[in-house]
Parts: structure tokens; C-alpha cells; sequence
């Protein structure tokens, strides 16, 4: 879709929100005729018969001092409901949005404009007649300047770097496997001059990363870890970015039941995220150094395939007794946490859609952010807060970790029953980071979607990428 900063309203309809008291709103003489009360997921279509763009009026409820996430939504609903409603070319009026200073309010309209019109049809020969395809955008402001203008390209690469995690997502799992997706990092790498390295399955073995090469096991296509290098000449620090990246979880002999293998295929989502910022960074180029970390490995079934109670040595030096094999997650993330501490970074953040708990937990509202430095967790908190990404910490206490006792090992892959999911997963990786700073977000709830939220109707949804290229920039 092409989608362009304007100051003009030359397209087919315009999307505005409008809040219950529009006092201000230039465009209220459409909604008291219309008496569109401007409620939460209202819309109002009001045509003018060719005369100027129609406008679709969108609710954003009650009060004058709507949230940033209140925004967002409307617009999602807005920019769909044009699609639908098969106009080709739509409008976007950026709005005054509270807490938000214009160049940024600029950025949010763009992201959420381009990334809800993206249309997943790679595998149909013809898209359906009931989802229409925009083909252009106008982001529309009153006067254009040079920090709008700044601000709008920017949100162009984080939009398309959003699409690309996306698009990695939805693929199904028979074209997306460790090496394909290898194979796609170093394309983009080379694209954008990134450094790409992809160790297989010998070169694995070579360094000891058992824990990820047991996951892999059982299936025929071997596991892959990618690093992806951004490089400033000028940078004081580095940054490692580590993605959970299992192409399909079937949850090995710890058999998941139909109803929840389905989905399966976005359990690559972490990875995706990482390969996605890398694609943002090298083109946004801020002052630090990024390293980007891709634990890929296929969880399935065969002869091959690692059993409950294996015991793996890691490089570490720590065996892990496998409690479950459907706790493959944090075995891939053992050793791709491990390798990123050979870039010694500053500080690693890893993504992983890890646990059902954090769905149970959180839903698809909100990721849940863990880790060993308060500051790095508050600092990722606050740059999803700025872009419309909710993140919320649970407590990382020392008594979690003790749950992880192996009578046989040094520990056990997991913790007593299902209590405390989430963190027991989390206490489990922190033995593998030392004394780095970390912070670990699960998004195994936010990663995907079954009905409408991170402007996706359904499937990958991109999340965390603007979240995490605000963050490294305003490092
Ligand atoms: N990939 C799943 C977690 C998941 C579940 C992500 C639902 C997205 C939606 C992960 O590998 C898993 O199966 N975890 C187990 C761990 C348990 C066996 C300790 C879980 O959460 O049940
Ligand atoms: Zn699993
Ligand atoms: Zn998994």
C-alpha cells in the first residue's frame, strides 16, 4: 500500500475519531446530523455524494482525555471498516492525541494505519470479495513540518518492519523451518548490510548447544541459530536481541491435544520479532550496536525425537533434566542466551511466546515482562507505554527459582505442576544469562490473535517491534 504525509484530504474517505463531547471536533456537523453518539466501537459512514471524500466517524467514548490505546483502536476499527466498506483510497486525520506531542501522534496513525491494512492473501489465488485491499493511505495533518515529516518516514520502517514479523509469522510451518528461515535472515541481511552468521547442526554440536539440538531432534529439519549484526561506528553500546524461533511446537512426547497444536506455527513469533527490529534498526541507524540471536528448531516426533527425564549438558556446565518436552522453549533459549553472552553485551532482551500461563494470566491485552534489572524492565515498559504496546512485570523472587529442583540434575526444566508458569519459565532462563542485565517479555498471548486487537483481524500481529525499535533508539 502506498501511504503518503499530506495536508490535503484528496482520497475517497476520511477516517475521524471523535470523543462523545466534540465540542472541538472540525468535523462534528457530520455527527450531530447523523446523531452518532461516538461510542466506544461506533462508526458512522456519512457519503457526500461526490462531493469531497466521504467520511467514516469513528467513537472513541466519553471523554475528552482518551488514552493512546483508546486511539489506536479506533483507527484499527476506522481503517478496517474503509476496507471494507471497499473504498481503494482512505483518509487518516491525525488527531490531538493527549500525552502525545504531534510528530509523535503523526508516528501512531501511521503504524496504525499501514499495519491494519495489511492483508495476509500469499496463498489464495484471489482475495475474497469480503476483504477488500486499500491500495492507498493519506495521513492527514493541518500544516506539514520537518518533525511530522521526520517522524512519518520513520513510521514507514517500523510499519514495514512490523509486516515483515508478520508475514514470517503466518507462514505455515512446512515452508517455514529452521533453514528457510535462516535463509530469509541472511536475504535481508544482505539487503541491508546486515552481518550474518548461521551456525547448523554440526557447527551446534561443535560448540555443545545440546539443549537446543535436543529439541530439534526429533525432527528432520535440524535446528539453525542466526546472529544478525548491526554495527555503528560510533556506538558505546551493544545490545543483543534474542528470539525463541520453534518453527512448529507439536510439544514433542509431551503431545499437545488438538485445540491447542493449531496455532503452533507462530511459535516462531520471538524470533520474528528479532529478525524484524534488525530489519527497522539498519535503516534507522541509531548510535549503539544491536545484535540479533534466532534460536530455531522444530519440536516434533520420531525416533530421534528427546524424551521426558533426558538430561542435557549445556556449555554452561549446567545438566538440565527435561521435565516435559513441550517446555522446548526454554531449551532453545538456554543456549541462544548463552551465545549472545559471547557478544558481551550491555544488556539482552529476549521474546518468547514461552507460556500458556501467560495467556491464562494476561491474555492478548498485555505481554508479561520479567528480568534481573528493575531499571532495564521499567525502561521497556515505558517505551510500549509511548508507542501503544502494554507490557506487565511479574515478580522474578528468589523463592521461584528453588521450584526448579531435579532430583537427579542440576535443575529441572520446569516447576512444580502448573503453578506460576510464567515466572518458573523465566527463573529457569535466568541461570543462563549470568550476570548480564536481561529482561524476558512472554508474548505468547499478544504474538497472535483470533479476533480483532493489535490491528490484526487474525494471525501473527507483529507485536513488540514498535516497542523495541522506540526503545533502542531512545537508548
Ligand atoms: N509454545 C508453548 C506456549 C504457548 C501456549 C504459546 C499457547 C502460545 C500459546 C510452550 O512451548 C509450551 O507448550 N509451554 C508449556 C510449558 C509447560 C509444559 C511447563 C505450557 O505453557 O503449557
Ligand atoms: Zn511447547
Ligand atoms: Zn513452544
Amino acid at each position: 500500500m502506498k501511504c503518503s504525509l499530506t495536508d490535503k484530504t484528496d482520497c475517497e474517505v476520511l477516517v475521524v475519531c471523535t470523543w462523545e463531547d466534540k465540542k472541538s471536533v472540525g468535523y462534528n456537523k457530520y455527527a450531530s446530523k447523523q446523531s452518532f453518539e461516538a461510542l466506544i466501537g461506533e462508526t458512522r459512514l456519512v457519503t457526500t455524494k461526490g462531493k469531497g471524500s466521504d467520511v467514516l466517524l469513528v467513537g472513541l467514548g466519553e471523554h475528552k482525555d482518551y488514552s493512546l490505546a483508546r486511539y489506536l483502536s479506533a483507527l484499527e476499527l476506522g481503517v478496517r471498516q474503509a476496507g471494507k466498506l471497499n473504498y481503494k483510497h482512505v483518509g487518516v486525520l491525525v488527531m490531538d492525541v493527549p500525552s502525545l506531542s504531534h510528530d509523535q501522534a503523526v508516528a501512531r496513525t501511521t503504524e496504525a494505519t499501514i499495519i491494519t491494512a495489511r492483508i495476509y492473501d500469499a496463498y489464495r489465488q484471489e482475495t475474497l470479495p469480503e476483504v477488500r485491499k486499500l491500495s492507498r493511505a493519506s495521513i492527514i495533518v493541518n500544516k506539514l513540518n520537518a518533525a511530522d515529516k521526520q517522524s512519518f518516514k520513520q513510521a514507514l520502517v517500523v510499519s514495514e518492519a512490523v509486516n515483515t514479523m508478520r508475514d514470517l509469522q503466518d507462514t505455515p510451518a512446512m515452508e517455514l523451518y529452521p533453514a528457510s528461515m535462516a535463509a530469509e535472515a541472511k536475504k535481508m541481511a544482505a539487503k541491508y548490510k546486515l552481518k550474518c552468521t548461521i551456525l547448523d547442526e554440526k557447527m551446534l554440536a561443535k560448540k555443545k548447544y545440546n539443549t537446543i539440538l535436543a529439541v530439534g531432534a526429533g525432527s528432520s529439519r535440524k535446528p539453525r541459530m542466526v546472529t544478525l549484526e548491526y554495527r555503528h561506528p560510533k556506538a558505546k553500546r551493544t545490545i543483543c536481541l534474542v528470539g525463541k524461533g520453534v518453527t512448529f511446537d507439536t510439544g514433542g512426547y509431551n503431545l499437545k491435544p488438538t485445540g491447542f497444536m493449531e496455532n503452533m506455527k507462530h511459535d516462531m513469533s520471538g524470533s520474528a520479532l528479532v529478525f524484524a527490529v534488525l530489519q527497522a534498526v539498519a535503516q534507522l541507524k541509531p548510535k549503539i550496536n544491536v545484535v540479533g540471536v534466532l534460536g530455531l528448531a522444530e519440536n516434533m516426533i520420531s525416533g530421534d525425537a528427546y524424551r521426558p527425564s533426558d538430561i542435557i549438558r549445556t556449555p554452561a556446565g549446567i545438566t538440565v533434566e527435561v521435565g516435559n518436552t513441550d517446555a522446548e522453549g526454554r531449551l532453545v533459549l538456554a543456549d541462544a542466551l548463552f551465545h549472545a553472552n559471547t557478544f558481551k553485551p550491555d544488556a539482552i532482551v529476549d521474546f518468547a511466546t514461552l507460556t500458556g500461563a501467560c495467556v491464562i494470566a494476561l491474555g492478548s491485552v498485555c505481554s508479561a515482562i520479567l528480568g534481573n534489572d528493575e531499571e532495564l524492565v521499567e525502561s521497556i515498559i515505558a517505551r510500549g507505554h509511548d508507542v501503544g504496546e502494554r507490557l506487565w512485570p511479574l515478580p522474578l523472587l528468589e523463592e521461584y527459582e528453588f521450584d526448579l529442583e531435579s532430583k537427579i540434575a542440576d535443575v529441572k526444566s520446569m516447576g512444580y505442576k502448573r503453578e506460576a508458569g510464567t515466572i518458573t519459565a523465566a527463573a529457569f532462563l535466568k541461570l543462563f544469562v549470568g550476570k548480564t542485565k536481561w529482561a524476558h517479555l512472554d508474548i505468547a498471548g499478544t504474538a497472535m490473535v483470533e479476533r480483532p486487537r493489535h490491528f490484526t483481524e487474525w494471525g501473527g500481529t507483529g507485536w513488540g517491534v514498535r516497542t523495541m525499535v522506540e526503545w533502542l533508539q531512545k537508548l
